[in-house]
């Protein structure tokens, strides 16, 4: 094994806000489609979180912070005291292992379905633009409709909305929150010029379509403190559909003006979410690294020699795997010991039971030895 790999920065400790971080690997947040009825997390769950626990922090898979904000079946909340009770499991188990976990809010706004909507009624967004592609629905992918824009006057309720879940969180036993502002979701869609057509004070000029994203860092930092907030970006993918005329105008403001609220972590995902790293090879991310307070998290595609770069090249803080995560619950150990890493099944991913989930092996003895 090359010393060089021993003495990585990936396994130094960070402090992270009010967290320290054993090592560097983050388990990115996966939406994997196996939590039960209610939306509410169980054993099984707990289980798979439980087994990657030696990551220096994992994300939650996406969780829903309102009926209205889920968009995929089979995907846990965090509005009701059921879900904090199944929640509740998962963290103990987490921390019982030595682990720190966040729970990752997600509102996924237009990128919904009647079908997943309470009383069947339309998803909302900033404005009445449908999305190309399918919802993901108990009965199958069905095309998504076009969603109805938020009156004004509901807006505050969304972002007490997301003050309401963030103290669930709390009281579910997180370490922390992550605001998901990414991948085309809601608060996505209100920062982009190509969903947000709105002439109210949340459209329009950058400063007004970053004002959803602010009034929910506020509400979301008030009751855990910027010290425990990290908050997802992806400045230039085009997931769910989304696309901005200008990405550089709005994420240097956005990320600048969210540094009044200590954030402890801006989580970036690089060029196109889960695929192409290169889709938008001038868009400076290096530059919002230097713009924001606290630590930078990078991700999408990464294996141990593009982590040990970006670190050595002060590139990053973080590192968050995502698919490595699926089919190696000791990605820690196997990257500290160079050891192969198993590949995950994409049949797998979503919905479904143990298989795919929690019956990816940790490295046996013998591997260990040998790495
Ligand atoms: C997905 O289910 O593929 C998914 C969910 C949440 C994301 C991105 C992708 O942020």
């Amino acid at each position: 094994m090359p010393d060089d790999i021993i003495a990585s920065e990936l396994f130094q400790p960070a402090r992270m806000g009010a967290l320290t971080l054993p090592n560097r690997i983050v388990m990115a947040p996966l939406t994997r489609s196996r939590v039960g009825k209610g939306d509410v997390p169980g054993p099984l769950n707990s289980a798979y979180y439980a087994q990657r626990a030696s990551a220096g922090l994992i994300i939650s898979e996406a969780t829903n912070i309102t009926r209205q904000g889920k968009g995929y079946a089979f995907t846990p909340g965090i509005w009701s005291d059921a879900q904090v009770a199944g929640w509740r499991l998962v963290t103990g188990a987490v921390h019982a292992r030595g682990g720190r976990i966040v729970c990752q809010l997600w509102h996924v706004g237009r990128i919904s379905h009647p079908s997943l909507q309470p009383d069947g009624g339309l998803p909302v967004a900033p404005s009445a633009v449908t999305p190309k592609g399918n919802a993901f629905t108990e009965t199958g992918f069905q095309p998504h409709v076009e969603p109805r824009a938020l009156e004004t006057d509901e807006i505050p309720g969304i972002v007490a909305d997301y003050r309401h879940a963030a103290a669930q969180a709390k009281r579910a036993g997180f370490d922390g929150v992550e605001i998901h502002a990414a991948n085309g979701y809601l608060i996505d869609q209100f920062l982009r010029d190509g969903t947000n057509k709105r002439t109210d004070r949340y459209g329009g000029s950058v400063g007004n379509r970053i004002r959803l994203l602010l009034e929910v860092a506020e509400a979301v930092t008030a009751v855990w403190g910027g010290e425990r907030t990290g908050l997802r970006l992806s400045p230039v993918s085009p997931a769910n559909d989304i696309a901005d005329s200008d990405p550089v105008a709005v994420f240097g403001p956005a990320v600048a003006a969210l540094n009044r609220f200590g954030l402890a972590y801006l989580h970036l995902v690089e060029g196109a979410t889960g695929g192409d790293r290169n889709i938008a090879p001038d868009f400076d991310f290096a530059a919002l690294r230097r713009s924001f307070n606290g630590l930078t998290m990078l991700n999408n595609g990464y294996d141990l020699g593009m982590a040990e770069r970006a670190l050595r090249a002060d590139r990053a803080d973080l590192i968050a795997f995502g698919k490595p995560y699926i089919a190696n619950p000791d990605l820690a150990e196997r990257l500290r010991s160079g050891a192969p890493l198993a590949k995950p099944d994409t049949a797998t991913f979503y919905g479904g039971g143990a298989h795919g989930y929690t019956d990816y092996p940790a490295m046996d003895e013998e591997q260990r030895n040998a790495a």
